[in-house]
């Protein structure tokens, strides 16, 4: 099939077509999720807002076992925002604890499940037992072949592109050599797909900073389902409302 010629600013349709047919249905390629609602979460039970992050990112591997059985091979993950410093230290010192704590014990089963862990993010600003942690389970993952699983941490969009700008410019790339395919190789994603459905939890209807240039053309589904209540059932129901959908990418499709 012989695609369009397309100008150094058009996006690739190859990262922005991703979506596979299982059955007659569509099936994302590449889902991003954007876990939010823990705080409320423990509010709602009494208890302190730790606790919501200490369920929330136990169901990070409930969910992953359940885009696996979708068949689903890329995932993405939004466990913490550039924005997030400003929370107070406490919360920030215990969020980064709980990961730190989870990606050490979740190491021996990502290895088993041929997961492949990617980080997207900064890690400068990290806890160096946190950074340790990441770069064991990297190290320990990096030639599997089953998911791909992302985790953003410390991760702004717009922190993203700066970072790629600036590494462009430090590298001397002539202006006429930068296009969308060149900034691209520069981004934490460069050798992921752009995310074909986002999914954010908890009601908000906002990408927080999440994947800015990969997002553009990208499903959004909201859930009212805080991220530690977010279980298969509710995965089912976006994956449900994404084969519904009808992507362009700003073309027509044939039958129109
Ligand atoms: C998401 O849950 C986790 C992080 C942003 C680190 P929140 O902590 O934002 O939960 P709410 O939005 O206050 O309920
Ligand atoms: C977005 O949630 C960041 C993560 C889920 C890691 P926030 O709770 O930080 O977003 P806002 O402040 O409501 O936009
Ligand atoms: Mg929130």
């Amino acid at each position: 099939m012989s695609k369009p010629a397309l100008s150094s600013t058009s996006i690739p349709i190859s990262r922005v077509c991703a979506q596979v047919q299982t059955n007659g249905h569509s099936v994302p390629t590449h889902v991003a999720i954007i876990m939010d609602g823990n705080g409320r979460w423990a509010r709602r039970r009494g208890l302190p807002r730790i606790e919501g992050h200490r369920e929330g990112t136990r169901n990070v591997s409930r969910i992953l076992d359940a885009l696996g059985k979708h068949g689903i091979p890329y995932a993405t993950f939004f466990a913490f925002s550039t924005e997030n410093w400003n929370r107070p230290r406490v919360e920030v010192q215990a969020i980064m604890t709980i990961l730190e704590e989870t990606i050490d014990k979740e190491t021996p089963t990502l290895v088993e499940k041929n997961v492949c862990f990617r980080y997207l993010g900064r890690t400068d600003r990290l806890t160096p037992q946190l950074r340790n942690a990441i770069t064991r389970v990297l190290e320990l993952t990096k030639n599997n072949t089953g998911l791909t699983l992302s985790v953003a941490l410390d991760y702004g969009g717009r922190d993203e592109i700066l970072q790629a700008v600036r590494q462009i410019a430090s590298d001397g790339v002539p202006p006429e050599q930068i296009d969308g395919e060149l900034l691209q190789r520069y981004l934490y994603t460069h050798d992921v797909p752009d995310p074909d459905l986002i999914v954010r939890t908890a009601g908000e209807h906002r990408l927080s900073n999440f994947l800015v240039w990969q997002s553009v053309y990208s499903e959004y589904y909201s859930s009212q389902v805080c991220w530690p209540d977010f279980d298969e059932a509710e995965l089912a129901k976006a994956l449900r409302a994404f084969s519904q959908r009808k992507r362009r990418f700003g073309a027509l499709p044939p039958e129109e």
